[in-house]
Parts: C-alpha cells; sequence; structure tokens
C-alpha cells in the first residue's frame, strides 16, 4: 500500500473547505467540513500555533476506517483546515488509524502516536481488530509514518491483560526528556490505564498499571489522558455502560477524571477522588494540551456512541467538539470555563439585575442560537419555588429545558421536545453542590448544542440539540417567585 489512500482522501475534501461557510453548521464548535467526525487527537502546541487532529471518515455522516483530520488554531475558537494528516494505507493501520496523540520533538518535527487498527480472523472465525500503537513525523502538514511501525504491540503487556482492546495512547515528553505515555487496555477486573516509557520513541517499555476500573467503572475504558494540575495529578478517561447510582454518574457513556497523586519511585498512583467530567449526554474521548501561557485546556468529542441517532438529516457532516475548557482543581474537584479567548467574540452585551419570575416570563434582547448567558440565581429565603425553569431553542413546538429544583438541588437538562428524538437518550441530571448564595448558570449556546457551566465549571453539561435555527427564543418560569440576574452576549463570527 501506498499513499494514494491519503492523497485520495485529502483531494475529496480539499473543495469542502472552502464551501464550509456556507453550510449549516456552529459558529464556533469544530465540525468536520465533509462527513464523519469522532475523537479529538494529538492537540499539541507546535511551533507557536494549536494542532488538532480528529478521527475522521470524509466519505459519509457514519463511522468508517479511521483518518487523521487535520485544523489548527492560535485561540481555539477559529480553526483553518488542513489536509488531511493519517489515512489507513498500511498493513498495520488499514482498518483505521485509531485515536492518538501529539509532541514537538526536540529536533522540531511534530510527532504523531496512534493506534494503528489490522483486521484479522481469529481460530473461531472472527474478526478481531488487532490494535498495536504506530508513530509518525511531520512538519505540521504533511507526515510520514514510521519504517519500524508499530512500535509497541501486545506482547508488552503484562500477564492476564486483554490483548485486544488496547489503545488510545497520550504522549508526553518527561523533563529528563524521556518519553512516557498512557493506553487504555482491560484486566480482569476491567477498564485500566497503562504507563510506558521510552527514551527515545523508538523502543518502548511498560512501566505500571495506573489505574483500573476494579469492577467499578465499567469494563470498557478508552481514550486516556494523564497530567499535573494544581499540585495534583489526574487521570481523565472514557467509559463505557455506566450505572447510574443515585445520579452520581451519567448513564451509559462518558468521561470520568480521577484525582491523586502519582508517586513516581513506587509508580502507585493514589486517588482521592472521582467523578464524572461532564454531567451531560454528548461528551466524550476529551484531551488536553498545556499552553506557553500555564493552561491546561481540554476539548471533547460532543456526541454520545450511544445516541447517534439523532441528528439532522440534511447535514452532510457530523460530529462536532466540545468548546475548548480550561481546567483547574478547587476543593478537590475539577473545574472547567470556556477559555478566556471566547470573551473577544462576545458582543451586543444585554443586562438584567434583581428580575422577578414568577410563572412565565420573555426579557426583551434575551434570545438567540448564538449566544452566552449567564443566568444567576439569588438563593434567598424571601423568595421561594420547587421549579425555576430556562427554555431555549424555543418556537410554537420546540424548545429544550434548564430546570433548577430548588428542594433537591437538583439540574435538569432537557431535549426530549427539541425535535423527533426517537430512541435517544434526552435527560440529564445532576446535583448541584450547595454554594454560596448564588447558583450560576452559564449557557454556551452553538445553533446545534448547549454547554451548561455550573457554579463558574464546578460542574457542566453538554448536549447536542437538532431544533431549526429559527426557534431562537428564551422564556424564564418560576412555579413560585424566583429573583433572578441575567447577562447575554452574542457570539460574533
Ligand atoms: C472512542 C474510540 C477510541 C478509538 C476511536 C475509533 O470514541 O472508540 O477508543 O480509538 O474511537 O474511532
Amino acid at each position: 500500500m501506498n499513499q494514494e489512500k491519503l492523497q485520495k482522501a485529502r483531494e475529496y475534501e480539499a473543495p469542502y473547505i472552502y464551501m464550509q461557510n456556507n453550510k449549516p453548521r456552529p459558529k464556533f464548535h469544530l465540525t468536520p467540513t465533509i462527513g464523519w467526525m469522532n475523537d479529538p487527537n494529538g492537540f499539541s502546541y507546535y511551533k507557536g500555533e494549536y494542532h488538532l487532529f480528529y478521527q475522521y471518515h470524509p466519505y459519509t455522516t457514519e463511522w468508517g476506517p479511521m483518518h487523521w483530520g487535520h485544523v489548527k488554531t492560535t485561540d481555539f475558537l477559529s480553526w483553518e483546515h488542513l489536509p488531511i494528516a493519517l489515512a489507513p494505507d498500511k498493513l498495520y493501520d488499514k482498518d483505521g488509524c485509531f485515536s492518538g496523540s501529539a509532541v514537538e520533538m526536540p529536533d522540531g518535527r511534530h510527532m504523531l502516536v496512534y493506534t494503528g487498527v489490522h483486521n484479522q480472523l481469529s481460530e473461531d472465525g472472527q474478526t478481531v481488530g488487532i490494535q498495536t500503537q504506530c508513530i509518525a513525523f511531520g512538519d505540521g502538514v504533511n507526515y510520514k509514518k514510521f519504517t519500524s511501525n508499530p512500535v509497541i504491540d501486545s506482547s508488552t503487556l503484562p500477564e492476564g491483560h486483554d490483548k485486544i482492546d488496547f489503545r488510545d495512547p497520550k504522549v508526553w515528553i518527561e523533563q529528563d526528556g524521556t518519553y512516557k505515555l498512557v493506553v487504555a487496555n482491560k484486566t480482569s477486573d476491567g477498564g485500566a490505564v497503562l504507563l510506558y516509557h521510552s527514551p527515545d520513541v523508538i523502543c518502548w517499555n511498560f512501566e505500571t498499571i495506573l489505574a483500573s476500573s476494579h469492577n467499578k467503572y465499567t469494563q470498557m475504558w478508552e481514550c486516556p489522558d494523564f497530567f499535573s494540575l494544581d499540585g495534583k495529578q489526574i487521570i481523565l478517561v472514557s467509559v463505557q455502560g455506566m450505572n447510574n447510582s443515585g445520579l452520581k454518574f451519567p448513564e451509559g457513556n462518558g468521561t470520568i477524571y480521577i484525582i491523586g497523586n502519582y508517586d513516581t519511585k513506587t509508580g502507585i498512583f493514589s486517588r482521592e477522588q472521582i467523578l464524572p467530567i461532564d454531567y451531560g449526554i454528548d461528551f466524550y474521548a476529551p484531551q488536553t494540551v498545556d499552553t506557553p501561557d500555564g493552561r491546561r485546556i481540554m476539548i471533547g468529542w460532543m456526541q454520545n456512541w450511544g445516541t447517534l441517532n439523532y441528528r439532522t438529516k440534511d447535514q452532510d457532516w457530523f460530529g462536532q467538539m466540545s468548546i475548548p475548557r480550561e481546567l483547574s482543581i478547587q476543593n478537590g474537584r475539577l473545574i472547567q470555563t470556556p477559555v478566556r479567548e471566547l470573551n473577544q467574540y462576545r458582543n451586543n452585551k444585554v443586562l438584567y439585575r434583581n428580575v422577578l419570575i414568577s410563572g412565565e416570563r420573555k426579557l426583551s434582547g434575551i434570545k438567540g442560537r448564538t449566544i452566552d448567558l449567564t443566568v444567576n440565581i439569588h438563593k434567598t429565603y424571601d423568595y421561594k419555588y420547587d421549579c425555576f425553569q430556562i427554555e431555549f431553542a424555543k418556537d410554537a413546538l420546540h424548545s429544550t429545558s434548564l430546570s433548577y429544583y430548588s428542594n433537591s438541588n437538583t439540574l435538569k437538562l432537557d431535549r426530549t421536545n427539541s425535535k423527533n428524538t426517537p430512541d435517544a437518550a434526552s435527560i440529564c441530571s445532576l446535583k448541584t453542590y450547595p454554594n454560596g448564595d448564588m447558583l450560576s448558570l452559564r449557557l454556551i449556546i452553538d445553533k446545534y448544542s448547549v454547554e451548561v457551566f455550573v457554579n463558574n465549571g464546578e460542574s457542566v453539561m453538554s448536549m447536542v440539540i437538532c431544533t431549526a435555527q429559527n426557534a431562537e427564543s428564551i422564556t424564564f418560569n418560576s412555579d413560585g417567585n424566583t429573583l433572578i440576574d441575567v447577562e447575554k452576549y452574542d457570539i460574533k463570527s
């Protein structure tokens, strides 16, 4: 096999890069120019710009043999599309270039580390996707796969580990110039994150099991990340088939973070906290980058493998990324806020203070589908209500709602009425942390999605919404009396 597949895919995509702005698509969330997109890959700072790659099947709006799409940005909101970086064109990755990561090498090359998949027939006649870790080097546009790929195969796995599910390497360079990566795998008691190290990116050795499910956090883990943040170490991982236990974790496919301390001498990661990264329906496979100005920024696939049917039929693209989020740790929890660069895209400020909501009410100037909207609910005993609700993306027949139930301190985001949602999950909930005398809800709405940042990012809910774009009304409703402040900005191009 040669580079024909890459050339073909690049030529196929090229005209759509120029046409993309004429199509209905989110204004400031990344979407593919054409075709299918899933996980963010290779989120990295390279020669003064941020590069992002993604799982990509340009030819249809369904998942297919994975390529790596490629974009770059300087502000995390305006993305420049670059030619496709990888195509499944080698024997060891002929069935897909699965998820992975990237770093800038000391010699100036951009290195991609990814999972190559090739199908084989097992002894009992089943097709098995053999997964190995591979590398490619490039200059920020063109990438060449390493001639001795794969660099890690399942023979390096410890005894008793699953030899098939072994994917999604996340690489970084240590201070001493050596390389490390984490990769997802399975042990007999469920999903696991393994740590490997290498002096030279070519020869890799298994180091330790950094974290595992212990049969509690599902059998299947994917897309790990591992980094230090605010004096702690943190593991991010995507989990499949979670059972909800008292709203602690969203049901089904989701993401978790594990905060703890990693002892480099013993190789032991001691856990302190395990919680969902996002309580919404649509957030998966996040990946982070550290920036020269000291921030750790995360982006995720704003979609759920379980709800692929909930989509707009007339679009020739499928899949979008979340808004990139700045991470920090406060009071032992992960805090996420939309990248500060978003502020430069805000205009048309509308501000209300101390508005009493009693029954349903509209506020002049508060509407739209590409907006940054903050609603602060005053928590004072003078005003009593059980349910306060914001409805948005609303017309006579449709709406999506965010409801706050004061007695149980619960938030519910519900898209049941957003359009026909055949068999897709439509509701997600979380318990807010009792916190001060305000509940702050920041809604980032961008045509086909909403991301709700609660109390300045102590919890987040993300959800795709497919309602037609002329549904842009917003109403507020209280079953008693609720006092709120509202601040709204439009997001300009
Ligand atoms: C997660 C995932 C990864 C895999 C990729 C394939 O969404 O299943 O584990 O590398 O998607 O597209």
